[in-house]
């Protein structure tokens, strides 16, 4: 198969969800269909042994969840697809929404019964800001569900995108009859003992037949479908594949994951109408992914990958070309060539070393300290610079103080490295150096990563106190200095580790009484 062939065959997609809503069940009646495992389980076992496939970190294996995101590779009907997963507690990190920005689309999985949760808000967001294609599949239809229309309703107006249900659920819970496919105009039928089997037959139907109808779902739920199909057909958006590829329609499908119901129909669906890698943007040059020459972007750092080897990897997305194991390539920021050592691919949490890869491809190499999030590794004889990640605001706010003064040294450099990986941001109060940093994140849970990492790794120690800011802004140039602000008592300058000053408030009420009372300062939320 040629270079070009092989990127055109590849979806790198991610998939979101907020904690229980089905992603990991979803994710693995894909790779059972790829063939990539032989039964269910292996991507995450029972509840009670969830940690049982990873061995990454301590704490993970402590907690039996899954503090990193991870990255599968299979083959389905002559595609190879790559599927970014993201962390499934709900105490995610940077990590979560910078693995979004290595997909070409991503995949929604929302819970019939519940709609629209927290962290599926803030994942949608990051897609968003991408533009990229959003599929939907609503999961769980064989539990008592919320009325479909009520559900795509909430996820039109919440995220201001339009809808197009791909099918449409025949009643949910016990009464659960199936699926009505509004293209090929078929009904897939439900049946709760089908579990497992690779292929379900769909049955032709046309919504006039009604006998045929009554014998398959009955008479009352044939005369419901009717209705709301009619409705749908008059109500809903049109279908627009290019509005579909801008993310601003989003095809939904129903179905449900656990009894492998919808779950074949919507993955054929969703590599129809997704398409081969995306271009990517370096300054002003749009660099297709097939052009011949490589290049690549981190996305993400995972430090102790494997604690006996206290290893870093570095997970590059390929954006253009091939990937030939043993070549040199370029980096960017470093300016000079280097060889990606022991590149390799991941299949849940197993390792495997890899000889080529191409774009839409992710692969992970050992990274002896030399990469930052963004950096981009290309050809020599093509250099480019992608846009590289924006850095997401944080959440949450801690101060961190040392305590053992013989270990100064040994707590910065923590800090420091920590902070590289992107598992964390330090802000520093004005005028003060290391010995008590601010401690940023996007979830809570990175907390106790550093604190352990730090202690492992480090052998530092530090006392912490938890900060009640929850916003963050920078102040923009032309603004008064901030010594001269006046400020709530619920707002504090900080200073990032580039010299920029930076507020942290509790509230927006805080934001604005800022503005109100400071007339010549300027603040800019991240990514903006
Ligand atoms: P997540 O990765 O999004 O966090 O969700 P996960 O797939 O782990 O699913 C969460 C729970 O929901 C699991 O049950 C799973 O079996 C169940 N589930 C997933 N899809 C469906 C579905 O279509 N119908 C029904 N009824 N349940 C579904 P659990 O009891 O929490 O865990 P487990 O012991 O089954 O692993």
């Amino acid at each position: 198969m040629t270079t070009q062939e092989q990127i055109q065959r590849r979806r790198t997609f991610a998939i979101i969800s907020h904690p229980d809503a089905g992603k990991t069940t979803l994710t693995e009646k894909f790779l059972l269909y790829g063939g990539a495992i032989q039964s269910a389980g292996t991507v995450k076992g029972k509840a009670s042994d969830r940690h049982a496939t990873s061995d990454w970190m301590d704490l993970e294996k402590q907690r039996g969840i899954s503090i990193t995101s991870s990255v599968m590779q299979f083959e389905y009907e002559g595609f190879c697809i790559n599927i970014l997963d993201t962390p499934g507690h709900q105490d995610f990190s940077e990590d979560t929404y910078r693995t979004l920005m290595a997909a070409d689309s991503a995949v929604m999985v929302i819970d019939a019964a519940k709609g629209i949760e927290p962290q599926t808000r803030k994942l949608f967001r990051v897609c968003a800001m991408r533009g990229i294609p959003i599929f939907t599949f609503i999961n769980k239809l064989d539990r008592e569900a919320r009325d479909p229309f009520d559900l795509i309703d909430e996820l039109e107006k919440e995220f201001g995108i339009g809808t197009y249900p791909m099918n449409w659920p025949i009643g949910c819970g016990r009464d659960f009859k199936g699926v009505y496919d509004r293209e090929k105009r078929r009904i897939l039928a439900f049946d709760e003992f089908h579990a497992g089997r690779r292929k379900i037959e769909s049955i032709d139907v046309e919504l006039s037949d009604t006998e045929k109808l009554d014998e398959l779902i009955g008479e009352r739920a044939r005369a419901e479908l009717c209705e709301q199909v009619e409705l749908l057909d008059a109500a809903s958006f049109d279908f627009d594949m290019e509005k579909v590829r801008t993310g601003k329609l989003s095809p939904v499908f129903f179905g449900s994951a656990l009894n492998n119901f919808g779950v074949e129909a919507f993955l054929e669906q969703f590599l129809k109408m997704t398409s081969a890698p995306l271009s990517h943007k370096a300054g002003e040059r749009e660099i297709s992914p097939f052009d011949t020459h490589f290049s690549a972007f981190v996305f993400k750092i995972q430090a102790n990958m494997n604690k006996m080897h206290r290893d870093r990897i570095a997970f590059l997305r390929i954006c253009s070309g091939k990937f030939e194991r043993g070549d040199e390539y370029y980096h960017m920021r470093q300016g000079k060539s280097i060889k990606l050592a022991q590149p390799q691919q991941l299949m849940a949490q197993e390792r495997e070393i890899i000889d080529e890869a191409y774009a839409g491809d992710i692969i992970g190499v050992f990274d002896p300290g030399i990469f930052s999030i963004g950096d981009t590794v290309c050809d020599a004889s093509d250099k480019v610079q992608f846009e590289g990640i924006p850095t997401f605001a944080p959440e949450h706010f801690a101060e961190v103080e040392q305590i053992d003064s013989m270990k100064r040294k040994q707590f910065q450099k923590g800090m420091e490295q920590i902070a590289e990986e992107g598992a964390i941001q330090i802000f520093f109060l004005p005028d003060a150096g290391y010995e008590r940093v601010i401690v940023g994140v996007v979830g809570m849970l990175q907390y106790e990563v550093l604190e352990h990492r730090m202690k492992t790794e480090y052998g530092v120690t530090y006392r912490q106190r938890p900060l009640r800011y929850q916003l963050i802004r920078y102040v923009e140039d032309g603004s008064p200095d901030p010594k001269t602000l006046r400020l709530s008592r619920d707002t504090m300058w900080i200073k990032d580790v580039k010299g920029n000053d930076l507020l942290i408030f509790e509230s927006e009420f805080d934001i604005r009484w800022a503005l109100e009372n400071n007339k010549e300062l300027k603040l800019r939320e991240f990514n903006k």
